[in-house]
């Protein structure tokens, strides 16, 4: 087992995985990130903010056995520390999920600040960690909304197919909406193409779509279709323990080094 220390002194660098698009991996994208940074010595924690929980199950915990979690932590009946998980069997901490997470939903939503529980809710582990990472549902709810005012930051997993780009055109409108209003200093720091085949016309010029829209924020790695990726949250592990030579275990890989290379310039 690897214990990651944490390298840095200052706070963590909270990521929020977001794509109001359902099934475009981001769950896979923030465990597997998570996993192979976790890897790579970096302290990390995974919060799962979707009832669906499937960053949970990925992690190799089953919701409903556990208790407290991201809902108890919302409504505040425990603090962050007393619902992480500490090092899973992917490596990383994890606040997890359930289904619970509905009835945060309907609680904060009669709340006045009703967007900053999660912000205040990790405020005092953050120095805790590197990287904080925070699995999205696929809908910009009031958890997303929580998500992207707690986060520094947006990765946003994008299938290069039709109606992607239309997708992202809402994605930036909301994020100028949420900096123009509850958090100014968030980022769309990059976007990562899921799922590709680099066979398929269309997914090649979606891509070039994308990079010309986004540029340099587009991670140049690319995450290819592989069926042991898809495989491995049944075994509630990442795909660098369930298949190290995969090509999804390669390329998660490459991608954490390359968001250690943005993030600390190695
Ligand atoms: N590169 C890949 N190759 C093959 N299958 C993949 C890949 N990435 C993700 N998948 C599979 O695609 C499905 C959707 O992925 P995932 O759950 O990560 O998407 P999501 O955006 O989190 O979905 P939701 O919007 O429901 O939260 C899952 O079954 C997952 O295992
Ligand atoms: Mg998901």
């Amino acid at each position: 087992m690897i214990l990651a220390k944490k390298s840095r002194k200052s706070l963590a660098h909270i990521v929020a995985l977001t794509n109001q698009k359902g099934g475009v991996a981001k769950t896979t994208t923030c465990v597997n990130l998570a996993a192979s940074l976790s890897a790579a010595r970096r302290k990390v924690l995974v919060v799962d903010l979707d009832a669906q929980a499937n960053a949970t199950m990925s992690s190799g915990i089953e919701p409903n056995d556990v208790s407290p979690n991201t809902y108890d932590v919302l409504v505040g009946k425990k603090d962050a520390q007393q619902a992480i998980i500490r090092q899973t069997k992917a490596l990383y901490d994890l606040l997890p999920s359930s289904r619970d997470v509905t009835a945060a939903e309907v609680f904060l939503q009669s709340k006045k600040d009703k967007h900053f529980y999660l912000k205040r809710a990790l405020q005092p582990i953050s120095h805790l960690y590197d990287y904080i990472f925070i699995d999205c549902p696929p809908a910009l709810n009031i958890m997303t909304v929580n998500a992207m005012t707690a986060a520094d930051g947006l990765i946003v997993p994008v299938q290069c197919e039709y109606l992607a780009l239309r997708g992202l055109a809402d994605l930036r409108n909301t994020v100028d909406g949420i900096r123009n209003t509850v958090n100014p200093k968030l980022e769309i720091e990059g976007l990562v193409r899921t799922m590709f085949d680099k066979r398929n016309r269309l997914a090649r010029e979606v891509s070039n779509q994308l990079l010309e829209v986004f540029s340099s924020k587009v991670y140049n790695v690319i995450i290819p279709r592989n069926v042991r990726l898809a495989e491995a949250p049944s075994y509630g592990l990442p795909i660098i323990i369930y298949d190290a030579k995969s090509s999804g275990s390669k390329t998660y890989l490459a991608l954490a080094g390359e968001f250690i290379r943005r993030h600390e310039g190695k």
